[in-house]
């Protein structure tokens, strides 16, 4: 089969396409998929250079987000829900190929709503967003919420579901090209340029004064948004996009009754399974009904140009989900 395979750790521009890699054989509790679309993820560029906190032997195939068909050759292990034929989506290791093996447990139906396209971004950055404004922030209807990255893929994702939870939401991003992306899919009420200095002030502006009382933020802002957070606000560590880990002065914490809390969307398998079922179940709903609609960005690239793709991801170009389509035709619902 064909697959983007890493045999030594080096840059993704360095890997060319293999043709000839052996299908995987599912290990016990996995299944096979007939890989239709994959999601790239700026762990992907990490990966392939051995510098991810999952480190696969060598050689090993990239890829973990997908969307696809059960294949028909796939094992049904015992408690598995999926039959062969059944369109899914989730993760694993290994989706950027004809075919990967995926623990079902890690795999999702795609709701009906759905191309393969869209089905392939959704396994991370969705559940992300919703339990760091559900869960975590305890966000309530009519309240102001500032997302920043927020034409990114956890970014677009937490401004839509923002909207649907009934929030004010202040999108913030480092161009006005984003901005338009975050309030053309998102949604947003309203957008503000943080390459400018001074943006909180405009922030305060827009709020009358008051301040946000919800910051999500997938970048390493948490500190220059205290600046223009609402009394008893809370701010969500969700990432690093800009690369450094922040360190918060306290003070300021103190003194605007600040909550700050972080979300490991990751680890809720292990210390708080019942809640991945409950968000997905509120997630597969908002699809189904056309409340949340994924955001796919523009340009769709396949195997043979997959490693374009990573590199737009990194050098900070796209916006909603990049994915590369397996098989063609992955924007209709097959
Ligand atoms: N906590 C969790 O459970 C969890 C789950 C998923 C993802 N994450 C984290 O969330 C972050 C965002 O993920 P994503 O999938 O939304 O990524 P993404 O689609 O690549 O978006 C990241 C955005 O961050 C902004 N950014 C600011 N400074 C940057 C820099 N120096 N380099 C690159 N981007 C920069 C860019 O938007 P502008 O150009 O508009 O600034 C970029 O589009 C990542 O750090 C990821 O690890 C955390």
């Amino acid at each position: 089969m064909r697959a983007f395979q890493v045999t030594q750790l080096v840059h993704h521009s360095q890997i060319q396409l293999s043709n000839n890699v052996p299908e995987p054989i599912p290990k016990e509790g996995e299944i096979l998929i007939d890989v239709h679309s994959g999601g790239l993820n700026f762990f992907d560029i990490l990966q392939t250079q051995g510098k991810y906190q999952i480190k696969p032997p060598l050689p090993f195939v990239l890829g973990t987000e997908f969307a696809g068909k059960v294949a028909q050759n796939s094992p049904i292990p015992q408690g598995c829900p999926f039959k062969p034929g059944d369109r899914v989506f989730g993760a694993g290791q290994g989706a950027y190929a004809d075919k990967m093996a995926a623990k079902y447990d890690s795999v999702l139906p795609l709701p009906d709503a759905l191309t393969y396209e869209q089905g392939a971004g959704l396994y991370v950055t969705w559940p992300t967003s919703y339990e760091g404004l559900v869960g975590r922030a305890q966000m309530k209807p009519g309240e102001w919420v500032l997302v920043t990255a927020a034409a990114g893929g956890v970014g677009i994702a937490a401004v839509q579901l923002a909207k649907v939870l009934g929030g004010k939401v202040i999108a913030a991003a480092g161009s006005q090209e984003k901005l338009e992306i975050a309030k053309r899919y998102g949604g947003a009420d309203y957008l503000i340029d943080y390459s400018k200095p001074d943006w909180q002030k405009d922030v305060l502006k827009i709020t009358n004064g008051k301040g946000v009382d919800v910051v999500f933020d997938p970048v390493g802002l948490i500190q220059s948004s205290f600046k223009c957070m609402a009394w008893r606000g809370r701010a969500i560590v969700v990432g690093f996009a800009a690369g450094s880990i922040e360190k918060l002065p306290s003070n300021l914490i103190l003194l605007k009754n600040i909550s700050v809390v972080g979300l490991h969307w990751g680890a809720y398998r292990i210390h708080e399974n019942e809640r991945v079922g409950e968000v997905w179940k509120e997630l597969l709903e908002l699809f189904s009904s056309g409340k949340a609609k994924p955001v796919v960005y523009s340009e769709v690239y396949s195997l043979d140009t997959l490693s374009q793709g990573l590199t737009a991801l990194e050098k900070r170009k796209t916006y909603g989900k990049v994915i590369v389509n397996i098989k063609k035709n992955n924007g209709a619902k097959l």
